[in-house]
């Protein structure tokens, strides 16, 4: 998807015009994709933008810096005050959000320990990551033939820039089949989630999500869906599952920031349940944008304000 420029992005403590905001060739992190990132995302809200659940998107990078043995020089209580000052001088009422841990230029080779973390928080406008039609049509996804990445080879539980080269061949591989999304499985053989998105299945009132363990990132919207289908009493269980699983299922989604809430319809050329978002995924979208606007008072402490 094209990028939007906005006016400015944060580097290493300064506001930097957009197309300044550049780095050196040899910088190792483009060479060897030894770096840790985030997405969040701003809300439009009647109090101005929101930044949805940003002091746990914030938490989480440092989670990934600390699996990747990266030390930035700033705390996460500035860096979240540095992302809600992005958001506010681009004067943006709703955006994506992109932090980034990379490593500074001076270095190079395999070993990443000696060069300096340095740290870069962008902001721009972003549609529906899958497509415009994809939360009322709902998307159609394959299994695809490049297994999820497991604890032994580079550890899903992070967002290391390098490891989404297996995402992206999955991706790519997807779309040049005609698909809007892919569905990778572990070495098992169990659904561990989308490319960029955690996945759903519903069967009646009951929602199952592959557990962590069978390498689905920790999905902060898959906890957002969790928490408001748990309020609304349906159940939940986080346990494997087949690719069979999700053909017999009688709804499935995806979750994530950058997609948000999209119903899955079709996987591996068969219909989930009517072939059209269900009525379960379509309660749950509702309220996750009622909880994303800040419209829900129950949920209030998702919606972190970028002006006092
Ligand atoms: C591989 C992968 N899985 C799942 C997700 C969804 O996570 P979240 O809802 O925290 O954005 C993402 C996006 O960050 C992702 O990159």
């Amino acid at each position: 998807m094209p990028l939007t420029p906005t006016k400015k992005i944060w580097m290493d403590g300064e506001l930097v015009d957009w197309d300044d905001a550049t780095i050196h060739v040899l910088n190792p992190t483009l060479h060897y994709g030894w770096g840790v990132f985030e997405g969040i995302r701003a809300y439009a809200t009647d109090r101005g933008p929101a930044v949805f659940r940003l002091t746990e998107h914030i938490a989480r990078l440092y989670r990934s810096a600390h699996l990747y043995l990266m030390e930035p020089a700033f705390t996460a209580g500035q860096l979240v005050e540095a992302t809600r000052e992005v958001v506010r001088v681009n004067e943006v009422e709703s955006c994506y959000i992109r932090p980034l841990f990379y490593l500074g230029y001076g270095e190079m080779g395999l070993n990443p320990l000696p060069s300096q973390t340095k740290v870069s928080i962008a902001c721009w406008p972003w549609g529906a990551y899958l497509g415009a039609d994809a939360e009322e049509q709902g998307c159609r996804a394959a299994v695809s033939s490049w297994q999820r990445i497991g604890n032994n080879t580079i550890p899903p539980t992070g967002k290391g820039t390098g490891q989404y080269i297996n995402s992206s061949l999955a991706k790519v591989q997807a779309l040049k089949a005609g698909y809007d999304e892919a569905i990778m499985l572990t070495p098992e053989g169990h659904i561990a989630e989308g490319s960029g998105e955690n996945i759903f299945v519903v069967y009646g009132r009951t929602l199952v999500t592959p557990p962590l363990v069978d390498g689905a990132l920790a999905g902060i919207t898959r906890d957002t869906v969790m928490t408001l289908a748990r309020d609304h009493g349906y159940e939940i269980k986080e346990q494997s599952l087949n690719r069979s699983d999700l053909y017999l299922a009688d709804e499935a989604f995806f979750t994530g920031t950058a997609a948000e809430m999209v119903p899955l319809v079709e996987v591996d050329d068969r219909a989930v349940g009517t072939g059209k978002p269900g009525d379960v995924t379509k309660t749950l979208l509702a309220q996750f944008k009622l909880a994303v606007t800040g419209q829900l008072d129950q949920y209030k402490d998702w919606n972190e304000y970028v002006r006092d």
